[in-house]
């Protein structure tokens, strides 16, 4: 009885089981570590200071080159702050939104100082995929150096607005000066003649803004180089006009990046590449 060959339970089972492994086995590595490397590279995230999981266009630092776009390089200074270069300048990425794809950034030369060790303008005309945010001031900022000693006549007028720095080991004198403040501060006369006399500085720089540290500077009575410092910091916007692509890609699974040769949009998925969306083309 017990040793029916035909309905023994145990046995049963045991084939049962022989079964399920074996089909276990065979389909484990197939569904495992095929991930292709791209796709899993761009999966990871870039993490600096207070930029967290920062993603597509930005790549650098754990993301490979292929999951962003070119202008779009993050390095990350002291493990705490994020720059990018753009037309040849360093600059601070204080803030990244991805979803309305603008980024605030500052001038890092100009981090905490008025006197940074080399005087230049950044390029005003900013290219392409970058455009300045509408609340941006371009051209409201201007910082004087090297002014030659003021006249009588002058110096009450813009006495709050000057400052010293220390330039290869040379003190400079220097005034900051805001278009607005220059229109309602002064009289028709002496505007005329403070601009006549920032003319005779050596240099200036044109500094980008935010519109809202430009009227701060504007409105504070109590106005010290600290004021100008702070707006500085407080950086200003750049928006971007790139990946529109993405949102397509992401939403089949996949992860947006840029064939570096082609630079044509990539989708990347865990079997392989496509052209825009996993599955897809
Ligand atoms: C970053 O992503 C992790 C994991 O998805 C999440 O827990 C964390 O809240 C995110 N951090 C920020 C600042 O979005
Ligand atoms: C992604 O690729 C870059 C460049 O090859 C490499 O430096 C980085 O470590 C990779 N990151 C991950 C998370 O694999
Ligand atoms: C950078 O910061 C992260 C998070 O605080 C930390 O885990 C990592 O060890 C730091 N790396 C360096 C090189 O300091
Ligand atoms: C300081 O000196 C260096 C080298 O001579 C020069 O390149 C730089 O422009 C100077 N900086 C200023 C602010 O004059
Ligand atoms: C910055 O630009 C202004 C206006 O174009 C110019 O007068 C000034 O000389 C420039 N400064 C430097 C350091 O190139
Ligand atoms: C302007 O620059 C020249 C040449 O570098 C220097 O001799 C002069 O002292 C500077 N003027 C002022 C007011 O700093
Ligand atoms: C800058 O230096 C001049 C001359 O040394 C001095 O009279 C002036 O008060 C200083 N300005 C500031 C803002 O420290
Ligand atoms: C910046 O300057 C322009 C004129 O050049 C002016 O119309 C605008 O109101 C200024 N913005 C601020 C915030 O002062
Ligand atoms: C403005 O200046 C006065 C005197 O110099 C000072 O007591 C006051 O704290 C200043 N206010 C601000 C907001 O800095
Ligand atoms: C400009 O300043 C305003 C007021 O502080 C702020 O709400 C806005 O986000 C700033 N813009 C950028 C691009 O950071
Ligand atoms: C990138 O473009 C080149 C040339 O068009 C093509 O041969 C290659 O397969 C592409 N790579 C990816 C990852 O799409």
């Amino acid at each position: 009885m017990m040793m029916h060959p035909h309905h023994h339970p145990l046995r049963d089972l045991c084939l049962c089981f022989v079964i399920a492994t074996t089909l276990i086995l065979i389909r484990a590595p197939t569904m495992r570590c095929v991930d292709d490397p791209s796709y899993l590279n761009c999966s990871s995230t870039i993490q600096c200071g207070d930029l967290q999981n920062v993603s597509y266009p930005f790549w650098g630092l754990n993301r490979a080159s292929y999951c962003g776009l070119s202008e779009f390089e993050l390095t990350c200074q002291d493990n705490t702050t994020g720059l990018i270069t753009i037309t040849n300048q360093p600059y601070r990425v204080l803030r990244i939104d991805s979803t309305s794809q603008t980024m605030t950034v500052a001038r890092n030369d100009y981090w905490n100082t008025i006197c940074p060790s080399n005087l230049i303008n950044a390029t005003e005309e900013i290219t392409l995929p970058f455009s300045y945010t509408t609340d941006t001031a371009i051209k409201n900022l201007t910082l004087y150096y090297g002014c030659p000693e003021t006249s009588s006549q002058i110096a009450p007028l813009i006495a709050k607005s000057q400052f010293n720095c220390t330039l290869n080991g040379t003190n400079v004198m220097g005034y900051f000066e805001t278009k607005v403040r220059e229109i309602t501060t002064y009289m028709t006369v002496d505007l005329m003649a403070v601009s006549s006399y920032l003319a005779t500085c050596n240099t200036s720089v044109i500094l980008v803004v935010n519109q809202s540290a430009v009227q701060g500077i504007e409105s504070t009575t109590n106005l010290t180089n600290a004021t100008v410092v702070s707006a500085i910091d407080e950086g200003f916007g750049l928006q971007w006009t790139a990946g529109n692509k993405c949102a397509g890609c992401l939403g089949s699974g996949g992860q947006c990046g840029q064939n570096t040769s082609s630079g044509d949009f990539v989708c990347y998925c865990r079997d392989k590449s496509y052209s825009s969306t996993c599955s897809g083309t």
